[in-house]
């Protein structure tokens, strides 16, 4: 079917891929689009993400792309915008909606692979694999000691986990059933009876969450309620020693409260994925203690990362087809 055939359109479709993606699987939109792809990974300026998609019917996007009102209105002809991520809190979904402009995301085939890594950045910052591997790179390790970082244990020990999502909910499993963990979590919906009681999972306010686990992890949605959510009276509430895990978004918490409670030795380990203003990251962080730092990688299995692309090429291809999108982001 040539470009200029689909979905009663008259001219050509055109569609914008704004980051490099795996070939083989953007390939079948030639089938039904011009595409004009970015081999270079090039992050695009607002500027050159408007001039590029003016004329554009379907955007692919990463979150690295904003997708805001005054984007929107300088491409009329956009029908749809794809995110290859399942968080949309780079999307203004209210002005797509004003304009028309479907919005879908990439739920569901992310969340085992993230759940791993969020228990892996738990793992590794409890057991400070950060410092150490740093420690015996540098060439300081000149004898085995009794409390070499001596860090704390995570098997059956108790998890709090604020945002119980897909994600939150696969952490939580793994923590029970895996580890043994107690499990807290924190939701703006308490889940119902029967999936608390498949997840081993108990509801708890925020301030009673963070007063009673050991290691908390934030797996929650990013909107602007969120900004801050820890700052420097939540994370005071927290266990002397508490790990804070993040794979949520960087701006649920304030980086510079963080650094000041772990240096203060409040906070025993935090493991971050994500920066509030990433991918600079607060200096104030890369010179805490006791923290691990990963460049936001959390779904980055190949399979997973497959899969993603995937499914945000398979809801333009229905969209820009006249079908139903696939995963519509809703509300
Ligand atoms: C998401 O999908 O929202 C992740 O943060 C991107 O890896």
């Amino acid at each position: 079917m040539s470009p200029s055939s689909q979905g009663g359109h008259d001219g050509p479709l055109r569609v914008l891929v704004a980051r490099a993606v795996f070939p083989d699987i953007i390939e079948p939109l030639r089938d039904v689009a011009e595409v004009d792809t970015t081999p270079d990974d090039a992050i695009s300026t607002p500027e050159t993400l408007r001039r590029r998609l003016a004329d554009k019917h379907g955007a692919f996007i990463t979150g690295s792309e904003r997708i805001d009102a005054a984007l929107l209105d300088a491409c009329p002809q956009l029908r749809v915008v794809s995110t290859m991520t399942v968080g949309v809190d780079h999307i203004d979904l209210a002005a797509c909606a004003e304009r028309g402009v479907t919005v879908t995301h990439a739920p569901d085939v992310l969340t085992e692979t993230t759940a791993d890594f969020g228990f892996t950045l738990l793992l590794a910052a409890a057991r400070q694999v950060g410092d150490a591997e740093r420690y015996l790179r540098a060439g300081h390790w000149a004898k085995w000691s009794v409390d070499l970082f001596a860090g704390a244990d995570v098997f059956g020990a108790t998890l709090g986990i604020v945002g119980m999502g897909r994600i939150g909910q696969a952490i939580a499993r793994r923590a029970a059933l895996g580890f043994n963990m107690r499990v807290l979590y924190h939701n703006r919906r308490r889940l119902a009876p029967s999936i608390e009681e498949a997840l081993h999972a108990s509801y708890r306010d925020l301030p009673d969450l963070l007063r009673e686990s050991r290691h908390v992890l934030l797996a929650l949605p990013y909107s602007p309620a969120a900004y801050h959510l820890i700052g420097a009276a939540e994370l005071a509430q927290m266990q002397p020693g508490a790990t804070l895990v993040n794979v949520a978004r960087g701006g649920v918490i304030d980086e510079a409260a963080l650094a000041q409670a772990l240096h203060s030795g409040h906070l025993g380990a935090a493991g971050l994925d994500v920066f509030e203003g990433e991918p600079a990251v607060n200096p104030v962080l890369l010179r805490a203690p006791r923290v691990v730092l990963t460049p936001h990688i959390a779904s980055s299995s190949l399979p997973t990362r497959r899969a993603m692309a995937q499914l945000a090429v398979d809801n333009l291809l229905a969209v820009l087809q006249g079908r139903p999108p696939i995963t519509p982001v809703s509300g």
